[in-house]
């Protein structure tokens, strides 16, 4: 929580992607969309970290919950749907 006096900092753009990075290296990554305030700022999860474990989408009525997961699956699908393997 910042106060009065505080020191504040400017980030470079290294700076600001690496605050909205939430991506192990090793995984892979699925773009949900964009920053509404930072254009181009695009938003990923990791697809490993995601799916391999519980997922909670917290938010009022009416905040978007039920679009996100259906976003996050269209992704998905979209992503695989070509791969005769994907199960
Ligand atoms: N990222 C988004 N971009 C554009 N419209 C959105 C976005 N997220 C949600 N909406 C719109 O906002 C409205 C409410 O979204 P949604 O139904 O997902 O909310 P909810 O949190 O699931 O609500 P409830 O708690 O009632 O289930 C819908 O009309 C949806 O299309
Ligand atoms: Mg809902």
């Amino acid at each position: 929580m910042p106060l009065i006096d505080n020191e504040c900092y400017l980030l470079d753009r290294e700076e600001f992607n690496s605050v909205h990075d939430f991506i192990r290296k090793e995984d892979e990554p699925l773009t949900i969309g964009t920053l509404t305030l930072e254009k181009g700022q695009e938003i990923q999860v990791g697809i490993d970290s995601l799916f391999a474990s519980h997922i909670g989408i917290f938010g009022n009525t009416g905040s978007g919950k039920s679009y996100t997961l259906a976003k996050i699956y269209y992704e998905l699908f979209k992503k695989y749907k070509d791969q005769p393997n994907s199960s």
